[in-house]
């Protein structure tokens, strides 16, 4: 994982560098013709001057006929210079956005294959280093009798059968709203507030952000107005079983998070959950062998065990697949029967193997890039202190280590958003026992 990171990481550069080649070059380009529109400007082959303005090959040009003085000249082309350079940095972004696409189609249409080739075959492995197993399941038919009302508010807001889901009550109205604002901001325009209470409701209505209100007798709801975190986070995998049902792929988003890119280009697509990580380094995020020492057994007094850093339980994406929906199950089961942690169980559900009286589940995971879906451990400890680190546009930001969420929020923002470049100093790295 560590290495297909990096591998993103290597192609946004080489992206970036390809594109700004292809603006060199074409400066390069109006620039030569510039030059030799100044020495020949009866041009090389005909004298016949509209001709000549056809070569140039601009309207705004059309003006300058060729009996114009040079140093007037010179001020046209300066200024036909600035209008082009403003059509490069168009184009430079439009080969960003087909090149992003074009890398997204790559992938699933790689998946599809990679699925395809194993169902079909029949099952003999072929040589060394060229077998593969299942990763990607297929998604389950959509059911719309599960919830016609939803289903129908779905079809609109959705783009490609996904979109992000926020639950919200009145409790963290002024979350929400630095949440949406920033949302709309990065020009997303698939997501959903599910409304917990009436307040929450119109306050979507009134700026214009999509929401869904469940039916107030829907059972579970009861929990949702009166309910602390934990109560509130169990409901949170009941209703998302929903949308997986409908057949659409979840971006499950908490409110205490800064949207500052379009995360849906930045999913791999490939496990049935994509997550991002409470871990803050590529051990810790990625999976490491940590070494229990236990002197008193002399030869043997090193066990291996290993260890990751916690999926974060409020941002992950998740597809519309049968082991998505049972590990939706699981936890939802279990924190109706026991007084746990909702992220530690859908840890645990995730990672525990099977082993005699427990069956685990099989669902494919993958874990986000840290840098990319960064929790605010990652930036108050290292990234703001890093200059190389600071200058990296996240795609979003998750004020999930410290309780002064709303300042920290905000100041992410006026860092990442209005560039002010001091905004995230005042914070300390961890939370303040004393306030
Ligand atoms: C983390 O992993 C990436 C990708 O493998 C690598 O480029 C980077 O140097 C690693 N960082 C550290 C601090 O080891």
């Amino acid at each position: 994982m560590a290495v297909r990171r990096d591998g993103s990481l290597m192609r946004d550069k080489a992206q970036s560098f390809r594109g700004s080649r292809i603006v060199i070059a074409i400066v390069v380009g109006v620039l030569l013709g510039c030059v030799f529109a100044l020495l020949y400007p009866h041009g090389f082959l005909s004298s016949d001057p509209l001709v000549q303005n056809r070569r140039i090959g601009n309207s705004d040009l059309q003006s300058s006929s060729s009996q114009c003085e040079p140093p007037e000249r010179i001020n046209m082309l300066r200024f036909d210079i600035g209008a082009l350079s403003d059509k490069n940095a168009e184009l430079k972004k439009q080969i960003q956005d087909l090149t992003e696409k074009l890398r997204l189609a790559e992938q699933g249409k790689d998946h599809a294959n990679e699925q395809f080739s194993v169902l079909s075959k029949p099952h003999k492995a072929g040589p060394f280093g060229t077998v593969k197993g299942l990763r990607t399941n297929p998604t389950v038919s959509p059911d719309e009798s599960v919830n016609p009302r939803l289903a129908k508010i779905l079809e609109e807001v959705a783009v490609h059968r996904e979109l992000i889901v926020a639950l919200a009550n009145s409790h963290v109205k002024p979350m929400l709203e630095v949440w949406f604002t920033s949302i709309k901001k990065a020009g997303i325009a698939n997501y959903l507030v599910v409304a917990l209470d009436n307040q929450i409701e119109e306050f979507c209505k009134a700026n214009g952000v999509p929401v869904y209100r469940r039916d107030p007798d829907e059972g579970v709801d009861s929990i949702a107005k009166t309910g602390g975190n934990h109560a509130v986070s169990g409901l949170k995998f009941r209703i998302l079983r929903e949308f997986l049902q409908l057949g659409y792929g979840v971006l499950l988003s908490d409110v205490d998070i800064v949207y500052l890119q379009n995360p849906f280009n930045h999913l791999y697509r490939d496990s049935d959950v994509e997550s991002m990580t409470d871990g803050h380094n590529n051990m810790t995020a990625y999976g490491y062998n940590d070494v229990f020492d236990e002197p008193s057994m002399g030869w043997a007094r090193y066990a291996h065990t290993m260890r990751i850093w916690v999926y974060n339980s409020g941002f992950f994406y998740i597809r519309p697949t049968l082991p998505a929906i049972e590990l939706l199950d699981r936890v939802a089961g279990r924190l109706s029967r026991e007084k746990a942690w909702d992220q530690a169980v859908f840890n645990e559900e995730l990672y525990f193997p099977s082993h005699p009286g427990y069956d685990g589940l099989h669902a494919a995971k993958r874990t986000m890039d840290f840098y990319l879906f960064m929790n605010s451990k990652v930036l108050f400890k290292t990234v703001r202190k890093d200059a190389n680190l600071k200058k990296l546009k996240p795609v979003i930001l998750h004020v999930n280590y410290h309780p002064d969420k709303l300042p920290r929020m905000k100041a992410i923002v006026e860092f990442y958003v209005n560039g002010k470049q001091d905004a995230l100093e005042p914070f300390p790295d961890g939370s303040d026992w004393q306030s």
